[in-house]
């Protein structure tokens, strides 16, 4: 079910598959969705779980999901492993919005590595690339125990603890740049495959 229309045969069509828990992938889903859009390409931006699409019918994929202890979402992991060979054969991109990546900590980044190394293991698909985005910490959102706990880990890490507002880490400018060097390489034909 390819939402978009076939167009132009220059055209390039891509399908943004994204998971959220709070808000702040699909954020990032629809800022992606939105500059892919302005430079010409075609795109579908879909949550996983509410729509199989199939990647068969898009020239490249982009997978955006956060981590929640240690873990992406189940919907998008199901959707991956469904998908996992014909994801193989075609240029993909994984965002993978998190907080830890604002740790300049090099264990810590190995744990983001390993989160993602579990991913791949358990629906059989490596990204050609990945590209860790700072989310951020919606207090608002959370329950008075989740805000607690988030509070703390803030706290430990260096990070905003004021509950009274949400705070935002994302960089827009560079999800920008990545998205838009995405989409220059699958034009330019050396897309990424793994
Ligand atoms: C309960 C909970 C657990 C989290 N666990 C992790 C974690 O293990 N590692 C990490 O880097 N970030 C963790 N985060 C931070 C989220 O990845 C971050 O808030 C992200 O912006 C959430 O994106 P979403 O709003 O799309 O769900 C956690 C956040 C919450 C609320």
């Amino acid at each position: 079910m390819r939402l978009v229309p076939k167009g132009a045969p220059m055209t390039t069509s891509i399908l943004v598959v994204y998971a959220t828990t709070e808000g702040q992938t699909a954020k990032v889903a629809r800022f992606v969705t939105d500059e892919l859009r302005l430079a010409g390409a075609e795109v579908d931006c879909l949550e996983a779980g509410t729509a199989d699409p199939r990647p068969e019918e898009y020239d490249a994929i982009i997978v955006a999901a956060s981590v929640h202890a240690s873990a992406f979402q189940r919907p998008v992991e199901q959707w991956v492993r469904r998908h996992a060979a014909a994801l193989r054969q075609r240029p993909t991109l994984f965002l993978a919005v998190c907080l830890a990546v604002l740790q300049r900590d090099p264990k810590v980044q190995a744990e983001l590595q390993q989160i993602v190394g579990r991913f791949s293991q358990k629906t059989g698909w490596t990204p050609a690339e990945v590209q860790f985005i700072p989310g951020a910490l919606r207090y608002s959102a959370y329950g008075w125990l989740t805000r607690l706990v988030m509070k703390r880990i803030a706290a430990r890490a260096g990070g905003d603890t004021d509950t009274s507002r949400d705070h935002e880490y994302t960089d827009w400018a560079e999800v920008r740049v990545m998205t838009l060097g995405f989409l220059a390489a699958l034009r330019e034909g050396a897309p990424t495959m793994p």
